[in-house]
């Protein structure tokens, strides 16, 4: 059967219809997936009641399972995280910042892989921005100000015991997030470079996760960092895409950032989540 891809219309993401995630894919169909995947960058696939097998084979025809770390997998999983808030939570939406999965480490994730198991009926959608579209449109004064610099790229404002998701948030979240030392370790990744697979130039990560510039003083790699994260955010950027239960949605870490978005106080919302890890 063939492949329907419905393209969203907006900056990125598109809908694909004609695959039966519950049974294994074949090789041409995986094909078919990873070709709409990079043309894409974010494809959501509908009606698909997926058990936690059928999305770990489902990730595993793309590559190997990312490392995911200060997230403790669900019981009986090594690789499916619970991204989860319980209808009475009143701590901060997890992930409400825009960011690309893990881009601390020195392979970052290629892709993640989300599975809507409870969604609310209003808000919780996330939102994508194109960083290919992103450079393209980039005024060449701030290009020519990142071209050949590297980002120094940490979990520390997140992931460390007093970052965001630190000892003080715990007791508050439903989510079973371990905050470690490990979070202080640094990273850098050209800000500018080529996608591994289609040799297509974007912008890889933004302010968050990047706390500065090689070689570069603290307050200017602020104030880069600022104009980059304006500039990449821009609404013209993004695709918002919204949820129904029983719905896979797959992104490529290396194209798009992506944030989640609240506006369902009262409602629980549960998604299991994979990542893809890079093929080094
Ligand atoms: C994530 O960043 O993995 C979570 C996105 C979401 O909850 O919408």
């Amino acid at each position: 059967m063939s492949l329907e891809i419905i393209p969203s219309g907006e900056a990125c993401g598109a809908t694909i219809r004609g695959a039966d995630l519950t049974r294994p894919l074949g090789d041409s169909t995986a094909a078919d997936i990873r070709a709409a995947w990079l043309d894409h960058h974010v494809l959501s696939f509908p009606d698909q009641p997926m058990s936690d097998d059928d999305l770990e084979r489902f990730t595993l025809a793309f590559g190997p399972f990312g490392d995911d770390p200060f997230i403790a997998p669900i019981p009986g999983r090594d690789h499916i995280i619970a991204v989860k808030r319980e209808a009475g939570e009143t701590s901060p939406v997890f992930a409400e910042t825009w960011h690309t999965d893990w881009s601390f480490q020195e392979n970052p994730p290629a892709g993640t892989c989300l599975f809507a198991i409870t969604i609310p009926p209003k808000g919780g959608d996330t939102l994508y921005a194109n960083q290919h579209l992103a450079l393209e449109k980039m005024p060449a004064d701030l290009r020519a100000r990142l071209d050949g610099k590297r980002a120094i790229h940490s979990a520390r404002a997140a992931y460390s015991k007093t970052g965001a998701y630190g000892e003080t948030d715990r007791s508050a979240r439903s989510m079973d997030i371990r905050p470690s030392d490990d979070a202080q370790t640094e990273q850098t990744h050209l800000i500018i470079r080529a996608h591994p697979e289609t040799g297509r130039e974007g912008i890889f990560g933004c302010a968050g996760y990047i706390t500065g510039f090689q070689g570069m003083a603290a307050d200017d790699s602020m104030a880069l960092l600022g104009a980059l994260y304006q500039w990449q955010t821009r609404e013209e950027f993004q695709y918002r895409h919204k949820w129904r239960e029983n719905m896979l949605v797959m992104w490529d870490n290396r194209s798009v950032l992506h944030m989640a978005t609240g506006g369902y106080q009262g409602h629980a919302r549960l998604l299991h989540r994979t990542t893809i890890g890079a093929r080094t």
